[in-house]
């Protein structure tokens, strides 16, 4: 194969003056140059802006696999820059590597080295391209430094809701789903790409700042505060998160001896005193139903209503827009196995974390003695349009556009296909799925074939026709499907 020279200049110089000099020979040569080099030209010398996502083909980096986020950020609600921060993101480069790229929105980067070295870098849009000074090779583990600083934004869903950077009544809230988190650090920000955390964050003394995973340390210096956070265990960086502001922290361990570190604002706490109070008791039944909890904490951050106008399933410490209702509670501790361990490969298998989580909904409400789960079932079948308008508009395994991955036919028909499953293999066999499933893949990330697939193994044999027509019908098919006959 042909090496690419990173500049023609590099030709070596006897080459240069046997052939450059004739305009005809010269001409043959750049191009030969830039047939073998232009775009990756096929080598693939520089990563790919993004990794193909159906819906956000841009979101995350070709080339290059993220193990470890190490982010170091001083934010100031007054200041200006409200935000500077240092990014230093560890890599494995899994081809051969003139240059790469980061997903980074908004912000202004001030420099960029690559182990140690200074990199070029440019912008465009939400890519930053990166050109380390000496070419990586496949294989090798790399460093990258981006120091950056701004007042991050919003980020407008092609659905309309509102994530990444928002401010709040007393701080800050960052959201990432799904493409919120590059607002406020670069990164392979896609769910196919996790990596273990550690985040600094030094905010005015009067304000608290609450991350993922465990604390690990908090210091007051002057009239700023720092503490610092450790995930250990693989993360989306949509599931990354930061909460700055006034919040009342209970710190508490489970009777299995799992730290709890609970933040709510302050003008919540009695409001969630009571759901909050539960979560022991939820955490049990999630284990009991799911499997071993994934994480080595757990906890919650309460703002106030408005301050997102909507819950997320952050690792370990899910946020709640105000005090939660308690099915809330159990559909965001769901998430932990389902989204958050178990992370969906693309946006495409967002029905894997979203019909899971309500599914837990309906297990819970069966098992505190309200409807069951069958009769939830069949109430969404006979009168789901009443609640949910757009209840059979698509199939929950292929929604037709980004806008559409958190709707409905995703949460509501999503779980009408956990049921199906449910009732046709039994509820042991039901069980061993559900668990088998979320050990299988813990700490990983898989897509809608190989659920259908691990199902299929799992099933007991009779149930394989049963269980094609579930696919065929319920997570694929078009329109309400018919209901088999009872057996
Ligand atoms: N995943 C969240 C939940 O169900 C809901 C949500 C918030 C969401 N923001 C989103 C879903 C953006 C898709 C896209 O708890
Ligand atoms: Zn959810």
């Amino acid at each position: 194969m042909v090496s690419c020279p990173r500049r023609i200049a590099v030709v070596p110089r006897y080459v240069r003056s046997v052939l450059v000099r004739s305009v005809l020979v010269r001409s043959v040569l750049v191009l030969l140059l830039l047939t073998a080099c232009s775009g990756g030209g096929g080598r693939g010398a520089d990563g790919a802006a993004g990794v193909g996502d159906p819906y956000f083909p841009k979101s995350g980096n070709g080339g290059y696999d993220v193990t470890h986020y190490d982010l170091t950020l001083a934010y100031d609600p007054k200041g200006r820059p409200a935000l500077t921060g240092s990014a230093v993101i560890t890599a494995r480069a899994a081809q051969d590597l003139d240059s790469f790229h980061l997903d980074l929105k908004g912000l202004s980067v001030e420099e960029v080295t690559v182990e140690g070295t200074r990199a070029g870098w440019s912008r465009k849009g939400q890519e930053l391209s990166v050109r380390p000074a000496r070419a990586l090779d496949k294989g090798e583990t790399f460093r990258v430094t981006v120091a950056y600083s701004g007042t991050p934004q919003p980020v407008t869903d092609p659905d309309g809701s509102q994530e990444g950077w928002l401010r709040t009544a007393d701080g800050a809230l960052a959201l990432g789903e799904p493409v919120g988190s590059m607002a406020w650090f670069p990164g392979s920000h896609h769910p196919s790409d996790k990596a273990s955390y550690d985040i600094a964050v030094t905010v005015p003394k009067d304000l608290t700042a609450v991350s993922n995973g465990e604390p690990t340390g908090e210091r007051t210096v002057g009239g700023r505060r720092t503490s610092t956070w450790h995930t250990a265990e693989p993360m989306a960086s949509y599931l990354a998160t930061l909460a700055i502001g006034r919040y009342t922290v209970t710190r508490s361990t489970t009777k299995d001896g799992l730290p709890v570190y609970v933040a709510v604002d302050p003008t919540q706490t009695s409001a969630s005193r009571k759901v909050l109070s539960r979560l022991p008791e939820v955490m049990d039944w999630a284990q009991y139903n799911f499997g071993p909890y994934p994480f080595s904490s757990v906890g919650a951050i309460v703002d106030r209503p408005g301050d997102s106008g909507y819950a997320l399933e952050t690792q370990n410490r899910p946020v709640f827009p105000g005090p939660p209702d308690t099915a809330t509670l159990v559909h965001e501790i769901a998430h932990q196995w389902f989204g958050d361990s178990v992370t969906p490969r693309t946006w495409r298998d967002m029905w894997l974390n979203e019909s899971f989580a309500t599914y837990a909904e309906w297990l819970w409400e069966e098992d505190e003695g309200g409807a069951t789960a069958e009769e939830t079932f069949t109430d969404l079948y006979e009168h789901g349009e009443d609640d949910y308008p757009d209840l059979w508009d698509f199939p929950p395994g292929e929604p037709p556009t980004a806008a559409d991955i958190s709707s409905d036919p995703v949460y509501q028909r999503g779980a009408m296909v956990v049921h199906r499953i449910r009732r046709t293999v039994g509820d042991d066999a039901f069980y061993d799925i559900v668990q088998g499933w979320t050990a299988a893949h813990r700490h990983g990330t898989a897509d809608t074939d190989d659920f259908t697939a691990y199902v299929e193994r799992q099933a007991p044999d009779e149930n394989l026709d049963e269980i094609d027509e579930i696919w065929d019908d319920w997570l694929y098919g078009e329109g309400r499907p018919e209901l088999p006959r009872e057996r």
